[in-house]
């Protein structure tokens, strides 16, 4: 058995056989397996599959997933049912190595008999959580997702009639040019932005389609239009894979096959059509006119039972619910897991894993599915334009910041107006000195929240393989640049000319390029810890606690010499981008300059002389090294980014597979794991089968039948 932690790293899966019928097996029952067609495109196959919460000591670990068992093949749909809960996005997530870091996974995926990593490109997913960038429009956000991944020998008027066909496939022409919507302006109504996640993913045909819940949010007109649009995809070739809510009787025809899942067992896995027979054998037929999901999960959502049971109970019903005979949900559900289990479905599936398991493997499938077909230079280039759009567009990425650093400028500009030369002058310098590089370049703290946005599209994006970590950071840094320019060149000539700093052009354009910097190395960090803290309350406070921590130990606060020797000193107040910054702005401005002495009479005072002895900054290096320090410092900070993005894909799985082991053995110890929780309810065999009745599946279930 393999084992393997949760999250975003890829599935180390068990060898085997594999292939595909090039979407020949629309016709044929999901569990017969025709191995003498020619086999392309992706075959995925789940062996005793279980996902545990681990609750060390606190109660008994939960499964919630058991053992389960199940294929998924090329040319046909697949829905994942069951109520709220059952595990469905679980199994998706499982499937598609993306479990949350808390959840530890056992069991073998395999796809074409190998083991892959299936995170990263592995997949097209499509997420409960709708995540766009709310700036753009339907079309832009079309666009720009065709040019990121669609092959570069495409012309673009092939591309144009890709993006209109998806468009007018999931029935969003009409909304085109509709703004997407952010947090100050509405847009596109919810089914809206669902059909467009679909459109995104199915844009690429991708080999392996996992979709949860795409349907939910849309009417059921649109609900058929777009799992058609789905089942097209497959019969393409594809494997579709979609968990779903409560379909339409119209929609539910569409599927080929069914997993339905309660409590995270399988209640019935195999062709979707046989599904209502199955019941009907179990001895819970549906109910002629009644649509066939609603019956199942009628009969397997068990969460209103102790509702139920109070209500009736209330009424007196359930005294003669029980002497009736009558069942609850919990035993209806448990009724139909141990019938599956010994059902000829479930001896179909087994079947049908053996021989996809003996086919040969499939070479070249790892080649075809690694997310996008673009190259780099047209991924950095739509993403920077991508960027820059949404950056433009959007009031509180920068324009605001702009808007305040002005305002400040404007304030700090009149506090110091004409500071001048005198000797109180000095202390006024050191202190605009020190406002400006530490508070004005503070502000940019004020892009994290829309920094963290683009963070959730990068990391949606990023997992379905739509571009890589240095295109994105490449991107990122070139489409903020003009704003960067723009907000330090601004601030720098309001303060600069109103206080009248030391005059000339150079000065001035040194002034301007350390705020510049200064702004920069605030983004970069800010782009540290939005990697390592996700959220943006708790981002925001890291960040400023960080930047805290730099401005105490700039030298302004207490002269450079003066701070202890170990850990401020060295190395703290060296890697301080800020120290560096604010000694240079002090050259820039002091050296060459002449102040009035305390007492009239005594010699003037020169800046050098102020820097070294009154500011306590060195003078063996020159204004241009302290700016290239902090440049570097900038650059560092970039390529932090870039290591932390790259580690958390690189070497979280290998943590989490090393905790799921670790939690695994450990819980292996405790008697009270067990690997399938017993029913108590024995399984009667076909032939003496008693028919439950309507009421005897809902009735005392129901108030609204206990009357
Ligand atoms: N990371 C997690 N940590 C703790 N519990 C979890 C985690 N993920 C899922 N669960 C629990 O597992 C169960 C199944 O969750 P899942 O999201 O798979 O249900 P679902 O069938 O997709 O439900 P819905 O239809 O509401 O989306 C739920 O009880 C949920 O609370
Ligand atoms: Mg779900």
């Amino acid at each position: 058995m393999e084992i393997e932690g949760g999250g975003g790293g890829g599935r180390d899966i068990e060898e085997g056989g594999g292939g595909s019928n090039d979407g020949l097996a629309n016709n044929e029952s999901s569990c017969s397996i025709n191995s003498n067609v020619v086999r392309k495109g992706a075959y995925l196959v789940w062996q005793d599959l279980s996902v545990l919460l681990p609750s060390f000591g606190k109660g008994p670990t939960r499964r919630l997933l058991n053992g389960l068992n199940g294929f998924a093949q090329p040319g046909r749909i697949m829905a994942i049912m069951g109520p709220s809960g059952s595990g469905k996005s679980t199994l998706l997530d499982s499937l598609a190595g993306r479990l949350s870091g808390n959840l530890v996974m056992t069991g073998n995926v395999m796809i074409n008999g190998k083991k892959r990593k299936l995170s990263y490109g592995g997949v097209a997913y499509v997420t409960q959580e709708d995540i766009f960038l709310g700036t753009l429009t339907i079309r832009e956000t079309i666009k720009y997702s065709a040019q990121l991944r669609l092959p570069n020998n495409i012309t673009k008027d092939e591309a144009n009639d890709i993006i209109e066909n998806t468009m007018m496939e999931m029935g969003l022409l009409d909304c085109a040019d509709n703004i997407i919507g952010n947090w100050h302006f509405r847009g596109v109504s919810g089914g809206e932005k669902k059909r467009l996640s679909i459109a995104l993913e199915i844009l690429t045909q991708p080999q392996l389609l996992f979709l949860d819940e795409p349907t939910s949010g849309l009417d059921s007109a649109s609900a058929f239009f777009a799992t058609q649009v789905l089942k097209n995809v497959a019969y393409g070739g594809k494997t579709v894979i979609a968990s779903i809510h409560q379909p339409s009787s119209e929609v539910f025809t569409l599927f080929d096959d069914l997993i339905l899942l309660s409590g995270g067992e399988t209640i019935y896995y195999g062709e979707a059509k046989m599904a209502v027979e199955f019941f009907a054998d179990s001895g819970f037929p549906c109910p002629l006119r009644r649509n066939p999901s609603d019956h199942f999960l009628r009969c397997t959502n068990s969460d209103f039972d102790q509702v139920n049971a109070t209500l009736m109970g209330s009424s007196g019903a359930i005294d003669i619910g029980k002497s009736n005979g009558l069942l609850t949900t919990t035993e209806i559900k448990q009724k139909l897991i141990q019938k599956y289990r010994c059902s000829k479905y479930a001896a179909t599936v087994r079947n049908g894993l053996q021989e996809i398991l003996s086919m040969g493997s499939e070479e070249g499938y790892e080649a075809e599915n690694r997310g996008s077909k673009a190259g780099w230079i047209r991924q950095f280039s739509t993403l920077t334009r991508r960027s820059s759009i949404n950056m433009s567009r959007d009031f509180g990425y920068y324009w605001l910041r702009i808007v305040v650093y002005i305002i400040v400028s404007v304030c700090v500009g009149t506090v110091f107006y004409n500071v001048g030369t005198d000797y109180n002058a000095i202390l006024a310098r050191g202190a605009c000195g020190g406002f400006i590089s530490g508070f004005m370049a503070f502000m940019s703290i004020g892009g994290f929240p829309c920094f963290i946005e683009e963070m959730k599209i990068f990391y949606k994006e990023r997992l379905n393989g739509h571009y890589g970590v240095g295109v994105f950071i490449l991107a990122n840094f070139v489409s903020s640049l003009p704003f960067l320019i723009f907000m330090a060149f601004s601030s720098s000539a309001i303060t600069y000319f109103t206080a009248k700093f030391r005059p000339g052009v150079f000065h001035f354009l040194y002034a301007a390029l350390d705020l510049l910097i200064s702004i920069s190395v605030v983004e970069s960090s800010m782009m540290v810890v939005a990697s390592l803290v996700p959220n943006f309350l708790m981002g925001l406070i890291v960040g400023a606690g960080f930047i805290g921590i730099m401005m105490a130990t700039a030298g302004f606060f207490r002269p450079l010499p003066e701070l202890p020797k170990v850990f401020w000193r060295y190395p703290i107040s060296y890697i301080n981008y800020m120290a560096w910054g604010l000694q240079g702005a002090f050259k820039n401005d002091m050296i060459g300059l002449e102040f009035e002495p305390l007492q009239a009479g005594d010699p003037k005072l020169k800046g050098e002389y102020i820097i070294k002895n009154i500011l306590g900054f060195s003078l063996d290096h020159s204004k241009w090294w302290d700016l290239a320090v902090v440049l570097a410092i900038s650059i560092c900070y970039r390529l932090l980014f870039y290591v932390v993005l790259k580690l958390r894909e690189k070497v979280l799985p290998v943590v989490r597979t090393l905790y799921a082991k670790q939690t695994l053995h450990h819980l292996s110890k405790r008697p009270s794991f067990r690997k399938t929780p017993s029913f108590s309810i024995p399984f009667s065999s076909k032939r003496h089968q008693v028919i439950h009745s309507l009421s005897s599946q809902e009735g005392l279930n129901s108030p609204i039948h206990s009357s």
